[in-house]
């Protein structure tokens, strides 16, 4: 991030245009500063001046200032690649969806917002300053980049130290984020570990180089898991094995390698000053990797001069993101043909073999390996579960407990778990809460989300003091249905500790409508609908079409009996988010609560297309059939829904219920 001026700035400001949609942006400069004509929040054009930079190769992006503090980055950006490459243009980081003024991803809008989504990454000694009361910033930063500090913590007693003051111990920095592996002595310094912790530097690279929520201002001397917590293996972020997929950063990657449980970290690739690899090429890898084995066609098959026989070229595929941003996955994986074929994700060998399909592939390997079955077994585990295969809960379970995996894999596991409610799964929860990793513990809270509350509430309770605030925050999203004066007296201090701490973290996120949303959220199930409203209206003003508020808000006014303020809510829920079955499936509901069944079947049906994966939405669509006369219909819908969710007892209760009492025409 640096200040707009001629040094930092890259893009064409020489009275450039780009059309986006039929909206035509011109980029300016006058008297040396920067400007940009474009549309505003209410899809008019009007002139800002640009603020900052951000982001220098192979892209940068441009910050707008407002009057209230709020630094918003433009959508299109410049691409900084050479001409050759394609680059040298002004483009739109959603060139296919069409973002106008009203869109929640509009960059006037609360998503765009760089106080609260961007600065912390991008700069150093970062101080947010949200004014909830004004809804504006006094936002603050020693440096406008990543400089000493954002890794070495405050220096002050390291320039005690260089200035001669011997007695400090690590040379006064307050962080020990050295490399460990000694690659040179040839041997393994350390035996590998099963439960690899975060550890040293991981821990302060993964603060910016992971997808992650803060839980308040970060204390680099503190834990990660006390700063942060680490977005989980879900589906979206990531492909079922593990393989990047939206854009996450490195950390969760890498946490997942066999490099990491054997202590490799960041610095042994990466030279943390410069910027540089540590050595270029395979040579890279041979650092540790014995070149007789590895640096041979009999490993990689390819020529030796072949771009097929780069070690990155098969082990660390790349994604691109923003348009242009190409990034290497970092969980050093084999690449996997046979898995690509069975469970369509992405494979490094036709990636690059573009003109050759999957299967082919899959054959090469086969005939290399003799081997027909996927080489992570997580991948096909948790592929089974997004489907709701219920039959894969026990070896997704026994994975869970594998403590010779590596636990951000076993967390997964188990958060996936959830969707296989059973005796043993609670086991596996209870085991789990002891768990040394953090990631597990917290997986433990997010797996038993679909408990009955009292069982899920009685189990997660040693969570109230766990030593972790990641772990603490993931349980307080569990437990908000627990009442301090329900528990017995010496258990209440605990509880209002937790719930304080919980506030206090949502109120550190108060600029993002999903905190505000999730403060509703405690406020209603604490059993005070004035403050969720509150909240909520808070949220709908940060984004004012920012979907979990609206539907909760349209639940809100159900519960105090106003369904006509419901209806207009989801109306309008309906119309911004077709591809929402959340949207149809309230309103379609409410058409049934407000006797109109008829009426409610078609909502209802598209709710249950639109989430082909939600057994209730199913339940609810055959159902208003059958209620609204067309029985045959129904029971089919019902049929339909118990082969694809075999397990769904409501289902089949739902069914036996109906085939049991006569039609009544
Ligand atoms: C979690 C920390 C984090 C957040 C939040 C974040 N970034 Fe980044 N950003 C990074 C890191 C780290 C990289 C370097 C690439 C990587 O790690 O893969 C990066 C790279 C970039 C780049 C590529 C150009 C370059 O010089 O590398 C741009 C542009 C960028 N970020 C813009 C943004 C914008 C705009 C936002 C907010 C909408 C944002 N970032 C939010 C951490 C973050
Ligand atoms: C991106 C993170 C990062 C930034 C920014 C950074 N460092 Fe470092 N620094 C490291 C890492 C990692 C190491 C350990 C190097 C290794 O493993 O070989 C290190 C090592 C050091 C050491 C040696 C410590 C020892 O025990 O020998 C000093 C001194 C140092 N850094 C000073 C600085 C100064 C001064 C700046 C700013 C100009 C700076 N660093 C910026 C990550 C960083
Ligand atoms: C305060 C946040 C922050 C911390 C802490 C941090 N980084 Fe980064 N890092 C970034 C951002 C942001 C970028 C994108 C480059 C840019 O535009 O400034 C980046 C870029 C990088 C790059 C790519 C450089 C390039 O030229 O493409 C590497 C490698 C990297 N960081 C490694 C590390 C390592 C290793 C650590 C831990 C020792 C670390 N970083 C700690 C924010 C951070
Ligand atoms: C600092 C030492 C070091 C460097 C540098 C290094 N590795 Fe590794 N690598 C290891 C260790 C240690 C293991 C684990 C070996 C084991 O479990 O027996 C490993 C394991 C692997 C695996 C096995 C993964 C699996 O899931 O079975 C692959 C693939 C790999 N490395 C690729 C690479 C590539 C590609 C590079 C270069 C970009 C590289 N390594 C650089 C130390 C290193
Ligand atoms: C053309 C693709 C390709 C290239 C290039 C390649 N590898 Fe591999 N690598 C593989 C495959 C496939 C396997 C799995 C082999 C198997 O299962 O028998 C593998 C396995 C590995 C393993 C794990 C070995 C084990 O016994 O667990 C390491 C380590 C590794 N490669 C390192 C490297 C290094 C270092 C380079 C570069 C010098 C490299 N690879 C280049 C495809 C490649
Ligand atoms: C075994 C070596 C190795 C390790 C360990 C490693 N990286 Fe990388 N990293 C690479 C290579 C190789 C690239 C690709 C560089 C290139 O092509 O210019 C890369 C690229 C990057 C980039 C640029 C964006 C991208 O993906 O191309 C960032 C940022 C980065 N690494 C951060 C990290 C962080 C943070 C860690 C620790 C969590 C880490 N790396 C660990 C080898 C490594
Ligand atoms: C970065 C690009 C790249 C990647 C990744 C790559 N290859 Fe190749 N591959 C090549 C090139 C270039 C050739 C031709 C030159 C040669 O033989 O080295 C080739 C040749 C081959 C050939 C022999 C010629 C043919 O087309 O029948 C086979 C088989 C093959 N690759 C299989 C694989 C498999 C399997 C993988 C994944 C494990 C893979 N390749 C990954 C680039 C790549």
């Amino acid at each position: 991030m640096d200040v707009a001026d001629r040094q930092s700035v890259r893009g064409d400001f020489n009275n450039a245009t780009f059309e986006y949609f039929g909206a035509r942006s011109r980029f300016f400069t006058q008297q040396g500063r920067y400007f940009v004509e474009t549309d505003n929040a209410r899809g008019e054009l009007q002139v800002f001046p640009i603020a900052y930079t951000f982001g220098i190769d192979p892209l940068q992006q441009y910050l707008v200032q407002f009057p209230d503090g709020r630094l918003q980055a433009l959508g299109i950006a410049w691409d900084t690649r050479p001409a050759e490459q394609g680059g040298q243009r002004w483009f739109h980081l959603y060139p296919d969806r069409r973002v106008a003024h009203d869109d929640a991803l509009h960059w006037t809008g609360a998503f765009q917002n760089a106080n609260s989504r961007c600065a912390a990454c991008h700069t150093t000694g970062y101080e947010k300053g949200y004014q909830q009361a004004q809804d504006r910033y006094e936002t603050r930063w020693a440096e406008p980049h990543v400089g000493c500090e954002a890794c070495h913590g405050p220096g002050s007693r390291h320039m005690e130290w260089a200035k001669g003051e011997s007695s400090l111990s690590d040379k006064g920095l307050v962080t020990r984020i050295g490399a460990t592996w000694v690659p040179a002595t040839g041997a393994r310094p350390l035996p590998p570990q099963a439960d690899a912790p975060m550890g040293g530097q991981l821990e302060v690279c993964a603060g910016c180089h992971a997808r992650r929520t803060e839980l308040g201002s970060p204390d680099i001397a503190a834990s990660f898991h006390d700063n942060h917590a680490l977005g989980a293996l879900v589906d979206g972020l990531y492909f079922p094995d593990g393989q990047i997929r939206d854009e996450v950063f490195e950390a969760g990657s890498f946490l997942q390698s066999r490099m990491h449980q054997n202590h490799v970290t960041c610095s042994n690739c990466h030279e943390p000053h410069g910027g540089g690899l540590r050595a270029s090429g395979n040579a890279l890898c041979l650092q540790c990797h014995e070149p007789n084995r590895f640096q041979s066609r009999a490993h990689f098959f390819h020529k030796e001069d072949s771009s097929g026989a780069q070690c990155i070229a098969c082990h660390m595929p790349a994604r691109t993101y923003m348009g242009v941003d190409g990034r290497h996955d970092h969980s050093f994986r084999i690449p996997d043909p046979v898995a690509s074929e069975s469970l369509g994700v992405p494979d490094a060998c036709t990636a690059c073999h573009a003109n050759r399909d999957v299967r082919w592939a899959a054959d090469v390997m086969r005939r290399r390996t003799g081997r027909d079955a996927p080489v992570y077994a997580h991948a096909a585990l948790l592929a089974r579960a997004r489907r709701t295969d219920a039959g894969v809960a026990p070896e997704l379970l026994a994975f869970a407990r594998d403590g010779s995996r590596a636990p951000i894999l076993r967390a997964i596991a188990l958060q996936e778990s959830a969707r296989f409610v059973s005796v043993e799964q609670q086991q596996v929860i209870a085991e789990s809460l002891l768990a040394s990793d953090p990631l597990i513990r917290a997986a433990a809270a997010a797996a038993a989300t679909q408990l009955e509350p009292a069982v899920r509430l009685q189990l997660l309770q040693p969570l109230l003091t766990d030593p972790s605030r990641s772990v603490r925050i993931a349980a307080a999203r569990q437990l908000i249905e627990l009442r301090v004066a329900g528990l017995p007296e010496p258990q209440r201090p605990a509880l209002e500790k937790l719930f304080d701490e919980y506030r206090a973290s949502l109120a550190h996120n108060a600029d993002m409508p999903e905190s505000a949303t999730d403060l509703a959220l405690f406020h209603a199930a604490q059993g005070d609908p004035e403050a969720a409203a509150s909240a909520l209206a808070h949220a709908l003003k940060l984004a004012p079409k920012y979907l979990p508020a609206m539907l909760n808000l349209a639940d809100l006014h159900r519960a105090r009996g106003r369904d006509d303020l419901a209806e207009a809510l989801l109306d309008d829920a309906v119309a911004a988010y077709p591809e929402s079955g959340d949207a149809r499936h309230s309103l379609g509901l409410l058409y049934v609560r407000t006797g109109r069944t008829i009426q409610s079947v078609a909502l209802l049906a598209a709710a249950s297309r639109l989430a082909p994966d939600n057994p209730r939405y199913a339940l609810v669509h055959g159902m208003a059939l059958v209620e609204s006369g067309s029985r045959v219909a129904g029971l089919a819908v019902l049929e339909a829904a118990l082969r694809r969710f075999p397990d769904s007892d409501p289902i089949r209760e739902a069914l036996a219920g109906y085939r049991s009492t006569p039609a009544a025409y």
